[in-house]
Order: C-alpha cells, then sequence, then structure tokens
C-alpha cells in the first residue's frame, strides 16, 4: 500500500514536469539554449555592456557555475533578461537600452560555454519566453538536462 502511494507520488511529481516542457509554448516553438541562440558578436557586444555598466560591482566568476545553475536552468531567457533589466545596474536600475540588456544576457551565456549560433537574441518578449535555459554545456557531466539532473537528487520530486 505505501509502495502504491510512492508511486502515485512519484508519476504526480514527474508528470507535470515533463508536461511543462512540452506544452507552455508548444514543444515545437520552444527552444534550448544549447542549440545555438545567439552570436558570438552579440556575446562580444555584451562584454562592452559588462565592463561599462556590470563589473565594477561583479566578478564574471558570479555569473557562472553552481550560481548560475541554481538562479537560471530550467527558466526562461526572458526571465534572466527581465531580472537583470528591472533590477541591474543595483545603483540605476533599467537605465541601459533594451539592446544593452538582451546583449549582455548573450554575454552571460557565453561566459556558460554555450554555442552560439547564426543569429542573435530576439528582441521581443514573446521570443526570450520561447527560449529555456537548459544546463551549460559540460557543467554537471551531463548534457542532457533532465534526465541528468532528475537522478542525482531525487528527493526534489518530494519537497513540493
Ligand atoms: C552598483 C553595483 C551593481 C552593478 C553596477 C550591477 N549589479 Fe548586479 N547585483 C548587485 C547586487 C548588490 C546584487 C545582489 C542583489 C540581491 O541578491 O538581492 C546583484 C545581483 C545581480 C544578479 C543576480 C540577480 C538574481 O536575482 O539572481 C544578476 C544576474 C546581476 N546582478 C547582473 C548584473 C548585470 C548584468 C549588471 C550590468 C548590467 C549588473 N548586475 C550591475 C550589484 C550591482
Amino acid at each position: 500500500m505505501i509502495n502504491r502511494t510512492v508511486v502515485a507520488i512519484l508519476s504526480l511529481a514527474l508528470v507535470p514536469a515533463s508536461a511543462l516542457t512540452q506544452d507552455s509554448a508548444s514543444a515545437a516553438a520552444e527552444r534550448p539554449v544549447t542549440s545555438g541562440v545567439y552570436s558570438a558578436a552579440q556575446a562580444e557586444r555584451g562584454l562592452g555592456v559588462y565592463r561599462t555598466s556590470c563589473e565594477s560591482c561583479h566578478a564574471k566568476s558570479e555569473y557562472t557555475g553552481d550560481k548560475f545553475r541554481v538562479a537560471w536552468v530550467s527558466r526562461t531567457v526572458y526571465d534572466i533578461f527581465d531580472v537583470i533589466r528591472s533590477q541591474m545596474p543595483e545603483d540605476n536600475p533599467g537605465s541601459l537600452e533594451r539592446q544593452e540588456y538582451i546583449d549582455v544576457v548573450a554575454y552571460i551565456f557565453s561566459l556558460n560555454a554555450y554555442p552560439t549560433g547564426t543569429g542573435d537574441l530576439p528582441t521581443e518578449d514573446d521570443g526570450l519566453k520561447k527560449l529555456r535555459i537548459d544546463n551549460p554545456p559540460g557543467g554537471t557531466g551531463s548534457s542532457s538536462s533532465h534526465a541528468g539532473r532528475r537522478r542525482p537528487h531525487p528527493r526534489v520530486a518530494f519537497r513540493k
């Protein structure tokens, strides 16, 4: 009986997770950041934004590794853009051009070794919301975001 319950809870916990990635923006319309969603030129522009507007408070290392993964993996590109745009630079939030905020996101992706593609990130909210931040390449030793993350941390499924 207990086993049945556990299995039932497990299925409840796991199904929505996969349903979410498939349904929320229709599977075909959603792209992972590892598929190459920004260009090298855009990351270069973002580096300029970082130097001018972020570096005085943030070392590059703050944007990578566990800090990056815990905060952003499984969220959308819109989410990271929106947090930065509305809260940064901390001493003058929202003071940069929209394009500068998008470019600095591309720079943060480059720091995390996401591959570049041929085009820039979309400029509209809708386009940014369709891009899903999956695990950075080489991050935890697995390039497959879902299978790789679920197994080492099974207890996450029981927290909700
Ligand atoms: C004047 C100092 C300052 C500048 C300039 C600044 N930041 Fe920040 N930033 C902070 C502080 C302080 C925090 C921590 C805020 C907190 O955790 O509540 C922070 C937090 C962040 C976070 C984490 C937010 C979160 O909720 O996880 C990101 C990402 C970030 N900054 C990006 C940037 C970017 C990109 C720029 C340049 C466009 C920038 N910051 C410029 C001070 C600054």
